[in-house]
């Protein structure tokens, strides 16, 4: 079975290209059998749901989405609280949050589970305090989500009951290796890097090391992620604990995945024409093979 990940499609920031018609292309083309979306299709709830559908139709294939900080965005809270924007997430049967499944891989079968994750500050240089963090705000840069996010004020409580719902797949599916798809990134090595302001600070909200930990936990072969809207691919060796057989003591994999498309206003990063779409498409999908 071959998946596609994929991140941060952002189609109404890139609204003046094709990314549904031309990431169904590619997946068709490839021959894909699925796609994994780690996040941030849009800005609004229903757009979100909308796009994940009308992707399913384009390409002919199963979407599985989590949302991201951004499709958790609502403008007006007297419409959609954030609650209730999760809730309607929950309910989309393309939402990965609250319903995890099997795949069946070539030689195994493996289950796809999937939340948002959220951040506690912890990948947040140590000189800044929880009060400094709670502000969400440095050297005049708000970090948007305090503006636009509900859950901002618990933000702890947040990564908790996201992590509390994640665990809970994760022991529902524990007989089977698994393929775990958050926004939020579950190793500090996908972070901004350097030391310097304001990344050493906004790192805090990319984020969380016990997202990560819990994950090293299970039997989790893949992790995909977004949010950070870099292109990188990492295996990690989480190591076996004391009093297990000799396999469980050696450890094992795990390969983290942050495959973002990103805003077409960084495109010109890449060294590419920013105009090519398909270009961007082929170098942020990833793959995994089951
Ligand atoms: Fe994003």
């Amino acid at each position: 079975m071959k998946l596609a990940a994929i991140a941060d499609l952002h189609v109404d920031i890139n609204k003046s290209y094709p990314v549904l018609e031309c990431l169904a292309g590619y997946l068709k083309d490839e021959g894909a059998d699925g796609v994994l979306i780690a996040g941030d299709i849009s800005e609004d709830v229903l757009k979100t749901c909308t796009s994940a559908a009308d992707l399913k139709r384009l390409a002919g294939i199963p979407v599985w989405y989590v949302p991201g900080n951004h499709d958790m965005w609502s403008g007006d809270f007297h419409i959609l609280s954030t609650d209730q924007i999760y809730r309607t997430f929950e309910k989309d049967p393309n939402c990965l949050s609250n319903k995890g499944c099997l795949l069946k891989g070539r030689r195994e079968t493996y289950a796809l589970i999937g939340d948002i994750g959220w951040y506690d500050y912890s990948f947040a240089s140590p000189q800044y305090d929880e009060k400094q963090l709670d502000a969400m705000e440095l050297e005049g840069r708000i970090w948007q989500d305090r503006l636009k996010n509900q859950w901002t004020s618990d933000n702890r409580g947040c990564l908790r009951r996201s992590l509390e719902r994640l665990e809970a797949q994760l022991v529902r599916y524990r007989e089977y290796p698994a393929i775990v798809v958050t926004h939020m990134l579950p190793v500090r090595e996908f972070c901004v890097p350097g030391d310097r302001a304001p990344w050493d600070y906004f790192n805090g909200f990319l984020g969380s090391e016990a997202l990560g930990e819990l994950l090293s936990r299970y039997r989790v072969k893949y992790a995909v992620c977004g949010h950070v809207h870099y292109r990188k691919r990492m295996r990690i060796h989480v190591p076996g604990g004391a009093g297990q057989g000799k396999a469980e003591a050696a450890g094992r994999y795990m390969t983290c995945i942050c495959p973002c498309l990103g805003y077409h206003s960084e495109w010109k990063h890449t060294g590419v024409h920013s105009g090519d779409l398909r270009w961007q498409i082929e170098h942020a999908v990833q793959w995994i093979a089951i």
